[in-house]
């Protein structure tokens, strides 16, 4: 049985550092695992522009305890009004990693997004054309569609148009959460790739739902029924370069989960790395990890892979009840659970 795995330091390619005391808190979580990370950026205001991404950059970079190498990869907010010219600029200065498409309203901070898809296709035509990366929350907004329907609605209805009608734009399909995105990202060239979840591997609706409300298992979109949480399983573990690490870990206080109306997102920031290595384990794929976790993204992205390694070690790690985050309690994944690996060292 390995006991010890050591494996390129990985990449987060989707996670929510929000802002101010918050993202001081959260920051140094996925600096102590990770290299880089793919910053979502819907803030209030979202960052919508080349020079907003920049001071946010600068105020991670000073939220990087002292010692850590940690290189954050903003993203640009895309709007209905979204300017092509700043984005591309951004983008040529190193400043943008990627853009990201939100419907509107389709989750949190996502009220600016885009109203319809036709309205930014002038700046995906431009994405595609100067090979800035789309990363997408393929989720429909409309009332009459069930939630649980969403993501499956949102590649029938957006998606396939997207991908025929640019068919050079490389498009990241984010926290997929069904079966049908996995079998939509295999069916597309390699110019389409997804990022998966701890979460959407470990749980499934009945998480949230049975015996009790559950809400610090919920998360947009949804976690579905267990035959898509097992086709995820399938993806993460194939070894194709399609399927790779993004966290979507989304920091919400206590206080803003217990409620009547409690937001959407799960923090699992502080043990990601061992929650996502709890289902290679069990999917006996210890040695496809680092392909997940390491290469794909990267390579996906058209960035280097990492030289520095990490090690993980066979052993019980205790996941705290709660956290303390701005003088808050946090609630995180996996919370009061024992994991059987933790970071080495
Ligand atoms: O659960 C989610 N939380 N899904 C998202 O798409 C956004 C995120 C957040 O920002 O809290
Ligand atoms: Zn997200």
């Amino acid at each position: 049985m390995t006991d010890r795995l050591t494996i390129r330091r990985p990449d987060d390619w989707h996670l929510h550092f929000r802002d101010d005391e918050v993202m001081r808190g959260v920051v140094p979580y996925t600096a102590w695992q990770f290299a880089r990370a793919i910053v979502m950026p819907n803030l209030a205001p979202p960052v919508t522009h080349a020079a907003m991404a920049a001071q946010y950059r600068e105020r991670i970079l000073a939220a990087v305890p002292k010692g850590v190498r940690f290189t954050p990869l903003m993203t640009c907010y895309l709007t209905d009004d979204t300017d092509a010219d700043d984005l591309a600029r951004g983008a040529a200065e190193g400043i943008f990693t990627a853009a990201k498409l939100y419907p509107a309203n389709a989750t949190t901070n996502s009220a600016h997004g885009v109203s319809d898809v036709a309205r930014v296709y002038p700046v995906l035509e431009r994405m595609e054309a100067e090979d800035i990366v789309l990363c997408v929350h393929g989720e429909v907004t409309e009332d009459e569609i069930d939630v649980f329907d969403r993501e499956a609605a949102f590649i029938e209805r957006h998606l396939r148009g997207i991908v025929r009608d640019f068919p050079r734009l490389r498009v990241v399909f984010e926290h997929i959460t069904t079966s049908d995105a996995v079998r939509f990202v295999r069916e597309c060239g390699d110019g389409v790739a997804a990022t998966i979840t701890p979460q959407h591997l470990h749980i499934n609706r009945n998480a949230m739902l049975v015996g009790g409300i559950r809400p610090h298992n919920y998360c947009l979109p949804v976690a579905k029924r267990e035959e898509h949480r097992l086709a995820l399983r399938e993806a993460a573990v194939s070894g194709s370069p399609k399927f790779f690490l993004g966290t979507d870990s989304a920091p919400h206080l206590r206080s803003a989960k217990e409620t009547a109306c409690g937001c959407a997102g799960i923090f699992n920031a502080p043990f990601a790395l061992e929650s996502y290595l709890a289902v290679f384990d069990e999917e006996k794929a210890l040695d496809r990890f680092e392909s997940f976790a390491s290469i794909h993204g990267p390579a996906f992205y058209g960035l280097p892979v990492n030289e520095e390694t990490i090690t993980l070690e066979r052993a019980a790690l205790e996941v705290p009840g709660e956290l303390t985050l701005a003088g808050e309690s946090i609630v995180p994944f996996h919370a009061g659970e024992t994991l059987g690996w933790r970071l080495a060292g």
